[in-house]
């Protein structure tokens, strides 16, 4: 192997940028020379690549977004995206590639992989912490950092005016990032997609507040109530207590990295070159209890992460 890829997808997180760092960094120890694919799969099927140094990757790991920017890629759910990427790579002489985001983007390695037999493994990086295999992605622990540090401002004005907030945190398909901030932020109810959301006991956690008490309601957005807008309507609706909404939104998304996630993400960069050069691939480079573990891209997805128990107790428990 002379020559590897590296690529950011899907949605940005915080860490990318130290990740594309470290791959940059032990693939030049490894003798390895490195090429960057700007802006994901698109990218990729245009070819737009550009080689990678230390000048290029110096000054980059503690800054949010992707310097090799982003896409999402409905045409790379086709046969034909793909084959018009694997063209691009052979003929930049790619010998291995290193993917990083969430399940999307696996979905789309595994295909290259397994479809034109391109030596790919994939690192995590979403906030969304919903791939299986590993105990947390890069920028998770951005997000939640971020994301309670808006909800503890919101606190302050909800406690002033003694109101009722519903606060909507990110994560498509999962309530990592609502359980973690919920608890870190003493929310009185916390509404994810991995519970039913008891709109009865959501009722009764704000009365007990007394009515001119303050409450938040931190909501994931992939709640099966639809959203914090939603969930508030209905209170309004069955109630009659009016409140206010909040969306956090993208902001989750941005911002400096985090120790621990600029950590995971060196971490992760180094040891995925290091299991290209072994010659692995169709595989997740990921962390679970300290060790780097090599899972299987479709079992990140195929099994569902499931959010700790410790935290659904304490919710309830310390409200
Ligand atoms: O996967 C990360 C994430 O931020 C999710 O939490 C959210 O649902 C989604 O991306 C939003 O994606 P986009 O920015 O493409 O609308």
């Amino acid at each position: 192997m002379q020559r590897i890829a590296v690529f950011t997808s899907g949605g940005d997180a915080p860490g990318m940028n130290a990740h594309i760092r470290a791959v940059e960094r032990t693939a030049q120890k490894r003798g390895l020379e490195v090429v960057g694919i700007v802006g994901g799969y698109t990218g990729m099927m245009a070819g737009h690549f550009e080689v990678l140094d230390r000048i290029r990757t110096a000054n980059i790991l503690d800054r949010g977004g992707t310097v090799l920017k982003t896409s999402r890629c409905p045409e790379f759910h086709h046969a034909t995206g793909r084959a018009k990427a694997a063209e691009q790579l052979a003929k930049h002489g790619i010998d291995g590639v290193v993917a990083c985001g969430g399940d999307g983007t696996f979905h789309g390695a595994l295909a290259l992989h397994q479809e034109h037999g391109i030596r790919i493994v994939g690192t995590p990086g979403t906030i969304d912490n919903d791939l299986a295999g590993t105990d947390y992605t890069i920028g998770y622990d951005t997000a939640i950092n971020t994301a309670a540090q808006a909800i503890d401002k919101i606190r302050d004005t909800a406690d002033s005016h003694g109101r009722l907030f519903f606060v909507e945190v990110m994560g498509r398909h999962a309530g990592f990032i609502a359980m973690d901030v919920g608890v870190a932020c003493g929310a009185e109810y916390i509404a994810v997609p991995e519970t039913m959301t008891d709109i009865e006991v959501l009722y009764q956690r704000i009365v007990s507040q007394g009515i001119d008490k303050r409450t938040v309601v931190i909501v994931g957005e992939g709640d099966e109530s639809g959203g914090a807008m939603q969930l508030a309507r209905r209170i309004e609706d069955a109630y009659g207590i009016s409140s206010k909404v909040s969306i956090l939104g993208h902001m989750q998304r941005g911002g400096a990295p985090t120790v621990r996630d600029r950590v995971l993400a060196a971490r992760l960069g180094a040891a995925a070159v290091d299991a290209l050069l072994e010659g692995l691939s169709g595989v997740m480079i990921g962390e679970q209890n300290n060790s780097i573990t090599y899972v299987p891209l479709e079992q990140t997805w195929a099994t569902r992460k499931a959010v700790p128990r410790y935290l659904l107790e304490l919710a309830t428990l310390l409200v």
